[in-house]
């Protein structure tokens, strides 16, 4: 049996959970869009073509802000083709994932159906092979009130008031070599510094997201990042991460531990940004967007987008099965960036729906809730107030590639005008229970609400159509105690949810 303590005060805290961290992505990509959170004709589609059955389960994850639309596919999409009466809209091909696009949902009804999910939009512009005059036309329709050219055609579109996005991408992933239009740092770094400086004059007070690498392994990972900020420091508030997960060569105990990557790299990225604010001598700090994370098994064959002749509407691309290992690991990586409140303010799980998704659809049939779907919905719904900064004494557990980490992992919330105390836990132990302790200062124990575990059992367990339920958190029965703190004892390669009440 491994141990932990978990030492929380109320008193101590990281910063207030920022809501924004409970994102998702909707990208032009697969079944994300067309038979994923739109489809014409499914029995439960409202007037519109949205999914009622799928709104159903956005709306229970608990998703707070949603990116659209890409990824890769901005880097060549024209927002314009998506507009304007849908018969008279152009079919194109879509070069990220070689894919014909109809156009038949577009910004307006990606508007239309942010409002019906009750989230925030974060819009991203095509600085690929498009640049600064199309993101400022992307920004006068969208937010413009009227008497414009491009706000007028918003109007005559249906949207007579502006749809007010605060929160803008610049760009995507603009240091890969897959991208369309891909660059080096120090040319983005130019071109996303102009773009916000033209943002600006429509709009001072938007919050802008500069591209970072597109994963920390990238060979140019860090002079991408310092090179990007010394052009664009001034100009931006945010800078992107993006980072995908999966088991190499069957090694359990380092993809448990994947959070470790996740907590470095947001180190990295942060000391780096603060290094080019303290040259410029600037008070300014920039914030994180981690606005791609997930697992996903890039090497799983359906990820491969067709080639050659084959262009075909929305095939089923990058749709992975979620096992209960991954909701572990899910739940984990949620654990970092709670951890990083501070600077991680935004961050968004790819994606959505039936790419590398939380939720699975059929063509006409039903929608389900993927194993990783669990750990989000519960830490989006019960991470509420202030992020305590939490000190771990934990047994440690050996992983091949981040050495000897510490078996049990863990963060909490409290609020304090409910006095909820959440903890989450992941055990990062692939075969070793975790007796827990929590020791709570600054407010007392009354109870504990709720304890919740999903792993321990059957990793390889995934949930299907006919078995939507199959993989689900189970009620852990060990947790107890009142006053000073609780007790609880975690099953090996698990991921836990205490909610406590505090007076
Ligand atoms: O989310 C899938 C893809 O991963 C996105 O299009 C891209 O930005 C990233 O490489």
């Amino acid at each position: 049996m491994n141990t932990a303590r978990l030492i929380l005060d109320t008193r101590r805290r990281v910063a207030p959970v920022p809501r924004r961290l409970f994102g998702s992505f909707v990208e032009h990509l697969g079944r994300c869009v067309y038979t994923g959170i739109y489809e014409p004709g499914h029995p439960t589609a409202d007037p519109h073509g949205f999914r009622g059955d799928v709104l159903a389960l956005v709306r229970e994850l608990g998703v707070t802000t949603v990116r659209y639309p890409g990824g890769n596919f901005v880097s060549s999409y024209r927002w314009e083709d998506g507009i304007g009466p849908v018969d008279q809209r152009p079919a194109r091909l879509d070069l990220a994932w070689h894919s014909l696009e109809t156009n038949a949902f577009g910004l307006d009804e990606f508007m239309r159906w942010v409002r019906a999910a009750g989230v925030e939009p974060i819009m991203a512009a095509n600085l690929g092979t498009r640049g600064t005059a199309e993101a400022v036309d992307l920004l006068e329709y969208a937010n413009h009130r009227g008497g414009s050219h491009l706000a007028d055609r918003r109007r005559d579109n249906g949207a007579a008031d502006p749809y007010g996005i605060r929160l803008w991408c610049l760009g995507n992933e603009m240091d890969g070599p897959w991208q369309v239009g891909a660059r080096t740092a120090p040319e983005y770094g130019r071109l996303a510094a102009q773009t916000a400086k033209a943002m600006r004059r429509f709009d001072p007070d938007l919050e802008l997201i500069a591209c970072g690498s597109s994963h920390s392994s990238m060979p140019t990972f860090g002079t991408w990042e310092r090179d990007v900020l010394t052009e664009a420091y001034d100009d931006i508030d945010l800078i992107s991460l993006h980072a995908y997960y999966q088991p190499v060569d069957g090694d359990l105990p380092s993809f448990l531990a994947s959070a470790e990557d996740m907590d470095r790299y947001i180190d990295a990225v942060t000391a780096i940004a603060d290094s080019v604010g303290a040259i410029r001598r600037s008070t300014k700090k920039i914030m994180i967007a981690f606005d791609e994370w997930n697992v996903w098994y890039q090497s799983a064959a359906p990820s491969t987008p067709p080639s050659g002749e084959d262009w075909p509407v929305a095939p089923p691309l990058l749709e992975d099965h979620y096992s209960v290992a991954d909701a572990v690991v899910v739940g984990g990586l949620l654990i970092s960036l709670l951890r990083h409140s501070d600077r991680v303010t935004a961050a968004c799980q790819a994606q959505l729906v039936n790419v590398i998704a939380p939720i699975m659809t059929e063509p006409g049939g039903a929608a389900w809730r993927q194993t990783i779907f669990h750990p989000f919905a519960r830490t989006a719904r019960h991470a509420r107030g202030a992020v305590l900064d939490a000190l771990r004494d934990s047994s440690t557990t050996a992983t091949d590639r981040y050495g000897e980490v510490d078996a049990v992992d863990a963060v909490s919330t409290w609020d304090d005008s409910t006095g909820e105390m959440t903890v989450f836990l992941v055990n990062r132990s692939a075969d070793t229970p975790a007796e827990v302790t929590v020791e709570v200062g600054g407010a007392r124990v009354a109870g504990v609400v709720e304890c919740v575990t999903i792993g321990g059992g059957d990793l390889d367990a995934r949930n299907t159509a006919d078995g939507p339920d199959h993989a689900a958190p189970r009620p852990n029965g060990s947790a107890h105690g009142t006053g000073s703190g609780i007790g609880l004892t975690l099953p090996p390669a698990s991921w836990t949810m205490a909610r406590l009440t505090t007076t």
